[in-house]
């Protein structure tokens, strides 16, 4: 498929995206929803980490495009939000970390993208917020599920009921961003991340990714007993015996991804 929204940069196992739709600040129109499906539904399989941003200075994403939504009725809404969900529910469950470089308006539609990836760092100029009761709805692409999981209860319904912005700093204090850099420095930051991230054994990466997602909803034994069983994959890896063994020989582990 051919993208007319999406700026990809394929390099040494680390992809970035960026969503580009510049004259509505990196709105979400279902094309380019469409456009996110297919770029994640065939990622390349040497990509060890997504970094996903926005085009341009002062936006990641913008929210999702109210001048498509402004006529929809009840149905075409649903479709809408769906098509919106499971597209982020995908970003959320590829089997690799994806970073949120979030390097300008994260809203609606743009606050929750940045939710569904595994990590949020972002520039000093940021903002985050879910303003969609002013617009006479509510966040739509599983904002009121996945906000309310990383800041809590309180500050979730503080910021989906007033609909108000927050600047880095406090999305930093409130656990919604891990860290808040200089606007020319995010994008290295977010490679040096990356790279810290598949200096690792793949495999073990892409295990604990699945069991902390995994374990999240269980009941404590359960997610105990999930964690006993991945741990035990892992001693199948021939990555385990050589990250051990180089730990024992002091020298640096070469992972296979096997
Ligand atoms: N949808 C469609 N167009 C958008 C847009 C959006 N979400 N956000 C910005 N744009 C467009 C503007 O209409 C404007 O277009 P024109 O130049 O044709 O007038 C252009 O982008 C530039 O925007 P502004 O002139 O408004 O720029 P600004 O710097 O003054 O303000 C802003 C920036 C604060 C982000 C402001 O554009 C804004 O409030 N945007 C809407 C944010 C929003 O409400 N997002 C939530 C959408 S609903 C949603 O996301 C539902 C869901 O959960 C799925």
């Amino acid at each position: 498929m051919e993208y007319n929204y999406l700026k990809i940069k394929n390099e040494n196992a680390i992809c970035t995206l960026a969503i580009s739709a510049p004259k509505s600040l990196n709105a979400l129109n279902s094309t380019i929803l469409k456009e996110l499906d297919d770029f994640v539904s065939n990622i390349p399989a040497d990509v060890r980490v997504l970094i996903i941003t926005g085009d341009g200075e002062k936006s990641f994403v913008a929210g999702a495009d109210i001048s498509e939504m402004c006529n929809l009725n009840r149905e075409e809404g649903y479709a809408f939000g769906r098509l919106g969900a499971l597209v982020f529910r995908k970003i959320e469950t590829l089997p690799i970390p994806v970073i949120a470089a979030v390097n300008g308006f994260a809203l609606g539609g743009g606050c929750e993208l940045a939710m569904a990836c595994d990590i949020r760092i972002a520039s000093n100029k940021a903002k985050f917020g879910q303003p969609e009761v002013g617009l006479g709805i509510i966040p739509g692409f599983s904002g009121t599920y996945r906000l309310a999981k990383l800041v809590g209860m309180g500050y979730a319904k503080e910021m989906i009921y007033t609909g108000r912005a927050i600047r880095a700093d406090e999305a930093l204090r409130i656990g919604l961003v891990n860290a808040v850099y200089e606007p020319e420095q995010l994008m290295a930051e977010a490679e040096a991340l990356a790279i810290r991230i598949i200096a690792n054994a793949p495999i073990a990466v892409r295990i604990a990714k699945e069991s902390i997602d995994a374990e999240y909803d269980l009941a404590a034994d359960d997610a105990i007993l999930y964690e006993n069983n991945a741990f035990g994959r892992c001693f199948e890896t021939q990555d385990q015996k050589e990250g051990m063994s180089a730990f024992l020989n002091k020298t640096k582990p070469e992972f296979r991804n096997k």
